[in-house]
């Protein structure tokens, strides 16, 4: 009796989290948490070449293929989000709480501006100014954190 108990025990967890895997709702937002994750990193990678550009002495190319990326993947943001994700399912790094379909206008306003500062620091980045790229990329560094921040509160 107490063997079956400690059996029950142990498998019980296996079983809830199968539960949860399984489900078609489930299975969909882990692919979104998983393109977001990747989408998020891939901007976090090529904001790090530019600062290598801005810090890097002596002539170097111009990191405009990671300009041009970040641009690109900030608009890709809110087709990860088709109608019906749940922003509540996702991980939360920087410890945003869960939050619900409600707050989909917030997230698309903070994607919108994210969009419009990259879209300034590819310009930036394509004049090669570095002081310019250098302020323009602590304004995109506050458009990220304005979105992470966002959903924190
Ligand atoms: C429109 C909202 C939004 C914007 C703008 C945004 N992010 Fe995110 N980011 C998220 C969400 C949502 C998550 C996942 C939840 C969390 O980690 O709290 C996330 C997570 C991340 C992560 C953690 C990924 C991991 O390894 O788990 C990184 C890194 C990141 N973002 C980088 C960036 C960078 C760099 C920018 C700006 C170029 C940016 N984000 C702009 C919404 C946004």
């Amino acid at each position: 009796m107490l063997r079956n108990t400690r059996w029950i025990g142990r498998t019980w967890p296996v079983l809830a989290l199968a539960a949860v895997l399984f489900t078609p709702a489930a299975l969909h937002a882990e692919a979104v948490e998983q393109l977001l994750i990747a989408t998020m990193r891939s901007m976090a990678a090529a904001m790090t070449e530019i600062d290598k550009f801005g810090k890097a002495a002596g002539d170097q190319p111009l990191p405009v293929d990671s300009a041009r990326k970040v641009v690109v993947l900030a608009k890709t943001i809110p087709g990860i989000f088709p109608p019906g994700s749940e922003l509540e399912e996702l991980p939360s790094k920087f410890d945003a709480p869960t939050t619900t379909w409600d707050d989909f206008e917030r997230f698309l306003d903070a994607q919108k501006k994210l969009v419009v500062e990259t879209s300034k620091l590819f310009a930036v980045v394509n004049g090669g100014d570095k002081e310019a790229i250098a302020r323009q990329m602590t304004v995109t560094r506050q458009a990220c954190a304005a979105c992470h921040e966002k959903f924190r509160n």
